[in-house]
């Protein structure tokens, strides 16, 4: 029987690490084996595609192709093997950031990420999807108290307005594999709900 694959997404400054790390401590505390990993990265060959990506000027394309070339990466390295041995995989971030990124925040064309998608990934997608969802104005603010952006964390409001829409779109697209969290609220109400959703599914 094959693990739990999940993924986290939501603008810069939703807040999702330290939410995946308490979980990732929860569930090993239960006695689970956790698999916690992030995206762009994950392994040695996408962690230096992530580098590249966040930190080095490229047309939409070229940042396009590099993350799904770190996600082939990881998924055959990491994900994969630890799904096949029933691991738990907590994944911050996955391909729905590509859509949203990419796709809204940047313009490409999400024709052309589906199709890159389905090669990459050939079928494989998470049972579900955590979205820390929250308007980009309360994102910004948050960012602002953090360190030294890199070429995503530069972006303008409107950018992340278009990265929101984005994920919006992948969710009315697949509703089932998401759960939106209001993560304008305070971290203890954002994790309450996040507790409250994973045992409605009796995880
Ligand atoms: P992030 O996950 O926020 O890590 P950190 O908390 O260390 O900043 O940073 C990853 C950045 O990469 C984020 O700005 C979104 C971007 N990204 C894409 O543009 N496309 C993708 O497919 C993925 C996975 C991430």
């Amino acid at each position: 029987m094959g693990g739990r694959f999940i993924s986290f997404e939501g603008i810069d400054g939703a807040g999702k690490s330290t939410h995946i790390e308490a979980l990732a401590q929860r569930w090993r505390a239960a006695g689970q084996e956790v698999v916690l990993t992030r995206e762009p990265g994950g392994t040695d060959l996408a962690e230096r595609l992530r580098d590249q990506v966040l930190h080095t000027a490229m047309d939409p394309l070229t940042e396009a192709l590099l993350v799904f070339a770190a996600r082939r990466d990881h998924l055959r390295e990491v994900i994969r093997p630890a799904l096949a041995a029933g691991h738990t995989v907590l994944c911050d971030r996955f391909t729905d950031a590509t859509f949203a990124y990419q796709g809204g925040g940047r313009g490409f064309d999400p024709h052309v990420l589906a199709t890159l998608e389905g090669w990459v990934q050939e079928g494989l997608q998470p049972a579900l999807t955590v979205w820390f969802d929250l308007p980009a104005a309360t994102a910004a603010g948050r960012r602002a108290a953090a360190r030294t952006p890199d070429r995503f964390e530069q972006q303008d409001t409107d950018f992340f307005e278009r990265v929101r829409a984005g994920y919006q779109a992948r969710l009315e697209q697949d509703p089932g594999r998401f759960v939106r969290l209001d993560a304008a609220r305070t971290r203890d109400e954002v994790w309450a709900q996040l507790v409250t959703e994973l045992e409605q599914r009796g995880w």
